[in-house]
């Protein structure tokens, strides 16, 4: 396992700033589990959402046994039409202060001639569905601030196949990068708002879904730990980073630099636009 370091958190802070709630897109195992683990560690209540309900239900009671925590299992495919609103809806009611959209997308490798209508499925779950429900949760944290503050987060868990494209991946790759580009522009429009907005460019992790995916025998020593990822990007949006890359693959030790200087475009550009808006 490739050993990541953690990075500070306050943990009280935290929850009283995105909690008392929390709703985890791709909740029931690996990286969504590693999120609830620790948010529930935290006193965050949690709606936890994927498509299988029992291993949801199994994760909440554990975690309300162990940490006194709510929580809301929702039951959703999020490759079907629909699905971002759906998640709002189920969510109605509740004091939402953060929102993580992580779910995987074990068995989406593949050359691009071979590409099925599970390539849409793709481009709903990690485009459409993002979009409807960023939209959703971020019109309830922009109004729940005070003196006309909003106060909320949301981590989009992207990936390095993000920063470029790659071969066998070409549907993944684009989708990534549309998160990416996503949670950046989102960052530019939020921060200065009270709302934080963070896109993790994930390393290789050793969660079951990539476990499942790839081929027997197939080298995963330098594979991350879940649950360092997750943490490291809690506190990345408490930090008010709009990207966290975490250095992976052909170009790793470059990937500082590119972060840094993404962020300072990005700076570059909310000043453009305040000048461009008069705002
Ligand atoms: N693992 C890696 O090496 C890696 C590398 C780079 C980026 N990432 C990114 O990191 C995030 C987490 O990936 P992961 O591999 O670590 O997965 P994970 O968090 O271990 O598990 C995937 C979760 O997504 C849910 N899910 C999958 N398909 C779904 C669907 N159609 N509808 C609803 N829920 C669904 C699964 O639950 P159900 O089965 O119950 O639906 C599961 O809870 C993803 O965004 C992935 O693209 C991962």
């Amino acid at each position: 396992m490739r050993a990541l370091a953690r990075l500070p958190l306050d943990k009280p802070a935290f929850r009283d700033k995105y909690g008392p709630w929390a709703v985890i897109a791709g909740a029931s195992e690996g990286t969504g589990e590693c999120y609830a683990r620790e948010l529930a560690e935290m006193g965050v209540n949690l709606v936890l959402v994927s498509r299988r309900k029992p291993a949801l239900d199994a994760l909440g009671a554990a975690l309300k046994a162990e940490f006194g925590i709510d929580y809301r299992a929702v039951e959703q495919d999020l490759t079907e039409d629909g699905a971002g609103l759906r998640i709002v809806a189920a969510a109605a009611g509740l004091d939402v202060g953060l929102y993580i959209s992580n779910a995987g997308v074990g068995g989406f490798a593949g050359f691009f001639e071979d590409s099925t209508e599970a390539a849409h499925r793709l481009v709903r779950m990690n485009i459409s569905t993002l979009i409807d429900a960023a939209n959703g949760f971020g019109k309830g944290f922009l109004a729940r601030g005070e003196s006309g503050s909003g106060r909320g987060g949301i981590i989009i868990m992207a990936s390095g196949a993000g920063l470029g494209g790659q071969p066998n991946l070409a549907l993944y790759s684009g989708t990534k990068a549309f998160e990416i580009a996503f949670a950046e522009s989102l960052w530019a429009e939020y921060h200065e708002r009270g709302i934080d907005v963070i896109g993790i460019a994930a390393p290789i992790m050793r969660t079951p879904t990539l476990l499942r995916m790839v081929p027997e025998g197939f080298d995963v020593s330098d594979a991350y730990e879940p649950g360092d990822v997750a943490h490291n990007a809690l506190a990345g949006l408490m930090a008010g980073e709009p990207l966290q890359i975490i250095p992976d693959g052909p170009g790793q030790e470059k990937q500082p630099q590119v972060e840094a200087d993404r962020k300072a475009r990005l700076i570059g550009f909310v000043e453009f636009n305040k000048a461009f808006t008069g705002g």
